[in-house]
């Protein structure tokens, strides 16, 4: 498990010092956890990032603050999610500018929780989680370990801060489900709620990783929404085998663009579909994808509906 930088904790102290906002800002469990006994305001929700925020996290920030008394956000960069230590490394860590949005929308009870590795493992977690077919489609694919990762710092988070409801974002579309199959393995009583995805004007799924784009990249990377967009607007005329063909050739067709998979895969055990006559009434149907996109890795989703 990788230790946190001084680099990062001396900003973090910065940042604490320097923060005029309204809300709290803390980096200890006990401090975090006494705050929310004594100001007993229920339901509780709770926001977990990773920070390098943008306007995708805040919408999650402002539902759950529309919905809770009170709402406490997590901002931390879990290492044993990253199967890529090279992508834990060079994750953006922005935490001035992070505490700087969430003073724009936070209220004065609320809480920022912005901890260590040791607070949130004060020992190593092995915990080794089975999510059936989750954890076996798409992302988990490309990122072994990555899930149980998640679900290790999850249910940590969830311990800690012993939310009613926590907000995620349906753009990590396979993550959601991971953490509702956990929620239900693990008898808790956290309500999941999945967010909408926010999207640049563009129509690019807002990232922490567009950042990285470079420009000739990031002037084409509209080409993923707007293929996923075709291609759930030809389930009513096409089958999946043409679908697909048309993403992967609409993509590829970009320089620089290379399609790592596209899926169309139901909401709950995420078993791709591979002719329409399998798809069921009853359920819901997302198109998912991901591309490489210069150097950088991109996943988007769209519902798909059958008309
Ligand atoms: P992070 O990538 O920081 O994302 C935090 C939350 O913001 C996730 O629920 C994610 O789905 C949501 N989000 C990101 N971009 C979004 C967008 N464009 N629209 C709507 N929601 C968006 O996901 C993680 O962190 C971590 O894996 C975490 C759950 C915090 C565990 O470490």
């Amino acid at each position: 498990m990788g230790k946190p930088s001084c680099f990062f904790l001396s900003i973090l102290e910065l940042a604490l010092h320097n923060n005029s906002r309204k809300m709290e800002v803390t980096s200890a469990v006990g401090d975090l956890q006494k705050r929310i006994k004594s100001l007993q305001l229920k339901p509780l929700g709770f926001v977990p990032t990773m920070g390098a925020l943008h306007q995708g996290h805040l919408s999650l920030v402002r539902k759950a603050i529309d919905e809770c008394p009170l709402a406490v956000v997590s901002i931390y960069i879990n290492p044993t999610q990253f199967n890529d230590k090279d992508d834990l490394k060079n994750y953006p860590r922005t935490i001035q500018s992070d505490l700087e949005l969430l003073g724009s929308v936070l209220r004065k009870n609320d809480i920022v929780f912005a901890p260590d590795d040791k607070e949130v493992y004060p020992e190593e977690d092995n915990r080794v989680f089975h999510f059936g077919n989750l954890d076996k489609v798409m992302e988990a694919l490309h990122r072994p370990g990555h899930f149980n990762g998640v679900a290790q710092v999850v249910s940590r988070l969830f311990d800690i801060v012993k939310p009613d409801n926590a907000y995620f974002g349906l753009k990590d579309f396979q993550q959601l489900a991971v953490i509702k199959e956990l929620v239900k393995q693990t008898g808790s009583n956290v309500r999941i709620i999945g967010c909408p995805i926010v999207r640049e004007p563009d129509g690019l799924a807002m990232s922490s990783r567009n950042r990285f784009l470079e420009k000739e990249i990031r002037k084409k990377a509209p080409v993923i929404y707007k293929t996923i967009l075709n291609a759930s607007r030809m389930i009513t005329e096409r089958d999946i085998p043409e679908i697909k063909g048309y993403v992967r050739k609409t993509i590829e067709k970009e320089k620089g663009f290379s399609l790592g998979y596209f899926e169309i895969v139901d909401d709950s055990e995420l078993i791709p579909v591979k002719e329409v006559k399998e798809m069921e009434f009853t359920k819901h149907y997302f198109g998912c994808i991901a591309v490489k996109a210069g150097k950088i890795r991109l996943i988007d989703n769209i519902e798909i509906t059958m008309g």
